[in-house]
């Protein structure tokens, strides 16, 4: 018989009401900012976390919005981030200057990912480039960085659902819950 993911679950930190309330707010703040713009919304994702909040995300905008996707690595199998930007997945489009760039992330622990992505992004001449982060989780900073758009700010513990994994499970969870212990340990 298939395993229980929610029995790994210690508890549930953001339930599916509190997340769907997050994204609808956070498409009228984009949906606000992109009211006078004459470019189209590009929207980011950064594989493979994004995917559940991204996919929410657009749902609820107002605004037209293309999609696209980038996988870059800066985790590996551990849960300490590393200091180095890997990209595994590369953007094939070269018309970046035609779109206002909002990157999709489902957390920002170290900072090291978007504080990169985004000169990265401007090197390939994306001129406005904004970022929006289901969760923030500051108490893990190494890169000053703060996001235009977070949807929670989380405390220092492992948090996985909605997206977010540990090696490669519980990303179907429709909230976000702390991982037990053992299971990590
Ligand atoms: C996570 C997350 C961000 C990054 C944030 O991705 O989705 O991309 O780490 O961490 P940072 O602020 O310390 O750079 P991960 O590498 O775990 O890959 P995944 O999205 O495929 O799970």
């Amino acid at each position: 018989m298939k395993k229980n993911i929610k029995d790994d679950v210690k508890k549930v930190l953001i339930t599916e009401d509190e997340i769907k309330e997050a994204v609808r707010r956070l498409a009228r703040e984009i949906d606000e900012d992109q009211k006078n713009s004459e470019k189209e919304l590009l929207l980011l994702g950064i594989l493979k976390g994004s995917v559940v909040f991204m996919g929410d995300l657009m749902k609820e905008l107002q605004t037209p919005v293309q999609i696209d996707f980038m996988k870059v690595s800066s985790y590996g199998a551990s849960t300490v981030s590393s200091g180095e930007l890997k990209i595994t997945l590369d953007l094939l489009r070269e018309d970046l200057p035609d779109y206002d760039v909002v990157i999709v992330e489902d957390i920002i622990d170290s900072g090291n990912t978007l504080s990169k992505l985004v000169p990265y992004l401007r090197g390939r001449g994306a001129n406005n480039v904004r970022t929006c982060a289901l969760l923030d989780k500051p108490a893990r900073r190494k890169v000053p960085f703060a996001p235009d758009y977070t949807g929670f700010t989380v405390p220092d513990e492992f948090v996985i659902g909605y997206g977010l994994d540990y090696n490669e499970r519980y990303r179907e969870l429709p909230y976000i819950g702390v991982l037990k212990e053992e299971v990590y340990g």
